[in-house]
């Protein structure tokens, strides 16, 4: 039995406290199993009349190359109890460590998408469209370029929020 209850997209509130205050993570099959990472930039809203994620991964995230591969992922948010685990997936990477075992985080699987059963609220992302984003295209330089320093700029993801879970 789920611990988990199927809500809708708009009874959830404060999106940038979610995102950017309490940080959450971007979970991807890999293989058999799956592999997390930390996000504190996005946002969720209204895209072609869908609800939508825009999720923002620079390439040289190991995430990256398994969300490129996946047409669903997840994005779950977790209690401040959870705060050093997310410090672990966001500093870590899934090429050297197996993260959910690291953090005592249990995958659960919602067909192809991937979240852990820690987790309070999960949403399960549909890709629609991506983009990278290029230095070309960016209008206010100065405030942008502290966060490249001859980094990869970020690649963005639009997905659809096909399924929002709030744990029970
Ligand atoms: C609070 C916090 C927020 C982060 N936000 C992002 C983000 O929005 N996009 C991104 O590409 N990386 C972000 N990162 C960095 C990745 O989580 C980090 O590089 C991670 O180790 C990548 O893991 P992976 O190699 O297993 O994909 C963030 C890290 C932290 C600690």
């Amino acid at each position: 039995m789920s611990n988990f209850r199927e809500i809708t997209p708009s009874e959830f509130t404060n999106t940038f406290d979610m995102i950017g205050k309490d940080w959450a993570l971007v979970t991807a099959k890999n293989g058999d199993g799956c592999n997390t990472m930390t996000i504190s930039w996005g946002g969720l809203g209204i895209m072609w009349n869908k609800p939508v994620a825009f999720t923002f991964i620079r390439p040289q995230r190991f995430t990256y190359g398994l969300v490129e591969n996946e047409n669903y992922f997840t994005i779950s948010f977790y209690d401040e109890k959870y705060r050093k685990a997310l410090q672990f997936c966001g500093s870590k990477s899934g090429r050297d460590y197996d993260k959910a075992k690291e953090c005592g985080l249990t995958p659960v699987y919602d067909e192809d998408a991937p979240y852990f059963e820690e987790a309070k609220l999960v949403l399960v992302c549909k890709k629609l469209y991506a983009q990278d984003l290029t230095e070309e295209s960016v209008i206010a330089k100065d405030e942008t370029a502290p966060f490249y320093n001859g980094d990869d700029y970020h690649k963005m993801y639009i997905s659809e929020i096909v399924k929002v879970l709030e744990k029970k």
